[in-house]
């Protein structure tokens, strides 16, 4: 039997709801799921990974920082979380040189900021988030991955 894989699409007008909708992606996560954010600079990615974290951490105050000079943040927990910004590197060859291979290998959640740009090196089944602006301060945005069960469960979680 086939499985019919829907993207899914979902507006936001303010960064506090963009927020709100990391936090739901999070309670949808499991150990290892890889996800990569992309959309031009100040779309959300960031904004979004913020409510990803926070959503993880939930107790925890966690003070996440874009990786855009580090270029990957760690953040330690059940499982860790690694933030990664792959605006500055060229090519896979920079990637393979801080590790990409380990974190995503890793039982931590990895979440990717332009990971289109190594999109050869992410497994089959990473979350794809495509962001776009929609004025001054909204943003649709787009997932879609082979992972259904992620899928399943997010479009529970946002009843949509
Ligand atoms: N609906 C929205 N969702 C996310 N960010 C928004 C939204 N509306 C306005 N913004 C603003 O856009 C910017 C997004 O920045 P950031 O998350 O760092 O983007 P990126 O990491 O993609 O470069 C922030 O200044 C944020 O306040
Ligand atoms: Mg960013």
């Amino acid at each position: 039997m086939n499985t019919i894989k829907k993207n899914i699409h979902l507006t936001t007008a303010s960064s506090a709801q963009t927020h709100s909708f990391g936090k739901r992606i999070a309670s949808c996560l499991k150990p290892g799921t890889v996800i990569s954010l992309n959309g031009i600079l100040g779309s959300g990615k960031t904004t979004l990974t913020k409510g990803i974290v926070q959503g993880l951490f939930k107790k925890r105050g966690v003070k996440v920082k874009s990786p855009s000079f580090t270029l990957v943040n760690q953040y330690e927990g059940t499982p860790p979380v690694y933030h990664v910004d792959c605006y500055r590197l060229n090519g896979e060859d920079d990637m393979r040189m801080i590790g990409i291979d380990e974190l995503i290998d890793s039982p931590g959640i990895s979440i990717i900021e332009w990971g289109e740009k190594i999109k050869t090196l992410l497994p089959p089944k990473t979350v794809w988030i495509m962001i776009t602006h929609r004025g001054e301060s909204k943003r649709k945005f787009v997932v879609s991955s082979d992972n259904t069960l992620f899928l399943r469960k997010l479009r529970r979680s946002l009843r949509v």
